[in-house]
């Protein structure tokens, strides 16, 4: 793979020059989030969430991510499922803060300015299986908010009575009351659930109860001085390769993009009761700021406009084998298989994943994610519709 060896040795350049950049962009003095008219100057973000997150917490445990992931932007793996940067990533940078290390990477993380919780797989929910049996991780969200309150004691601690280089890798305490919160969760708890087969009823009957755990860990993030929220609501789950080949039965009713309409109509219901959700948070914590949103309508808006937008079909994974979707679900992106007693890669990438939309069928590209990073930087899908760079005034009536 000559060329895809060359390509990767500039992607690694451009990837250190924007690193640099983002380094040199970073704030120096802390400052507090200002709430008057201006912007927010959010010194560090903490994330919470599943795969649309991870910038490599699931790697750190259950084995890297393999190529070609990460082959457009960091030209090697980087604890994303994707070939480049995810929506975090979009979001760090524009708010002068470097890519989040997964909290759970012990080499070469650097928390000064924040730490990421997600992990691939994660739902809201305990999941009552194996990563192994069903590909749902371990790392709930619960087990999230666990993780986040042993940073801030361990950090405090670290940094006030071990000093040395721990001040270049952990945050000041004011940190943690002066960051931005991000949640991007809940697609696992939908998924996980048709996949072991029960009705849309039985799926929807468990929203109340996502509701319910989602608040408390809220609850529990503003107990430890977590103030600025900014909350993802899910994607149409109803286009994913991954989520159409488990359940064919789904799969009709059809819309016009080629999504199923039943799995579609559950992240829809779910969203509503998020908004409600967020919109109760934000009366019954007045001195706190949470902004709603609204993924749902970029990510289809993307699928359901692809060409228009430059892309093609937005169905088709970029990295797979085979099938309407280039999708297996026993043989996913960068997967082997063996052929005549050798082990040969056969889950390969596209040759222009910048025109694809679905990375390896159950996650987006990077082109795709930076779609949906400029559809909601500015407020416009956004609850109160506050840009990003405001999101310290979403506060309560
Ligand atoms: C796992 O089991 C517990 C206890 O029975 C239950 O509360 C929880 O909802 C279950 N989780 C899932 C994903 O089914
Ligand atoms: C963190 O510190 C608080 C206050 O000292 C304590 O109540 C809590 O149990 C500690 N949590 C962890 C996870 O160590
Ligand atoms: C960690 O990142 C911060 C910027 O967020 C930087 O100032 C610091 O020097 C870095 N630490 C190390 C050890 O490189
Ligand atoms: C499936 O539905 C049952 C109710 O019939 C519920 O108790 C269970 O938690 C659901 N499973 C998952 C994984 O959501
Ligand atoms: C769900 O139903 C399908 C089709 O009947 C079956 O093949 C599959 O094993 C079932 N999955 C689970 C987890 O029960
Ligand atoms: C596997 O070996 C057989 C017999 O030598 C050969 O005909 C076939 O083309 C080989 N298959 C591949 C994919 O190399």
């Amino acid at each position: 793979m000559a060329t895809a060896t060359a390509a990767t040795g500039a992607a690694r350049t451009a990837a250190l020059l924007l690193l640099a950049l983002a380094l040199a962009l970073a704030p120096r003095a802390s400052g507090a989030a200002g709430a008057g008219g201006g912007d927010c100057h959010f010194p560090a973000i903490f994330n919470f969430g599943d795969s649309n997150s991870d910038t490599g917490g699931l790697s750190s445990l259950f084995g890297a991510a393999p190529p070609p992931n990460g082959r457009t932007f960091f030209g090697m793996p980087a604890g994303r499922y994707c070939d480049g940067r995810l929506v975090i990533d979009f979001i760090a940078e524009s708010l002068g803060i470097p890519h989040l290390s997964a909290y759970l990477n012990s080499i070469g993380s650097n928390f000064t300015q924040g730490a990421n919780f997600a992990t691939a797989g994660s739902s809201i929910r305990r999941q009552n299986t194996s990563l192994l049996l069903s590909g749902f991780s371990p790392i709930s969200l619960d087990v999230q908010s666990w993780e986040f309150e042993q940073f801030i004691n361990r950090s405090e601690y670290v940094y006030n009575n071990e000093g040395g280089i721990y001040r270049e890798l952990l945050p000041r305490a004011e940190y943690f009351s002066q960051a931005l919160y991000t949640f991007d969760i809940g697609q696992n708890d939908i998924t996980s659930s048709y996949f072991v087969n029960n009705s849309t009823a039985e799926v929807e009957a468990i929203i109340p109860d996502l509701m319910e755990r989602l608040t408390s860990i809220i609850q529990f993030v503003y107990a430890r001085g977590g103030r600025y929220f900014w909350i993802h609501n899910t994607g149409p789950l109803g286009c994913l390769p991954y989520a159409l080949l488990h359940r064919p039965d789904l799969a009709a009713p059809m819309d016009g993009a080629g999504c199923s309409v039943t799995y579609n109509k559950v992240a829809q219901l779910f969203n509503l009761r998020l908004k409600e959700t967020v919109a109760s948070l934000r009366k019954t914590h007045p001195d706190a700021a949470f902004t709603y949103v609204d993924v749902y309508t970029a990510k289809y808006k993307l699928i359901s406009e692809a060409k228009k937008l430059g892309f093609n079909d937005p169905l088709l994974a970029c990295c797979g084998h085979g099938g309407r979707y280039n999708f297996d679900l026993s043989i996913g992106c960068g997967g082997k298989k063996q052929v005549n007693g050798t082990w040969v890669m056969v889950g390969n990438s596209c040759e222009v994943p910048s025109k694809r939309v679905s990375w390896d069928g159950v996650h987006f590209t990077e082109a795709a994610n930076k779609f949906v990073f400029d559809q909601i930087v500015a407020g416009a899908l956004s609850d109160p519709p506050v840009p990003l760079k405001r999101a310290c005034q979403s506060k309560g009536r």
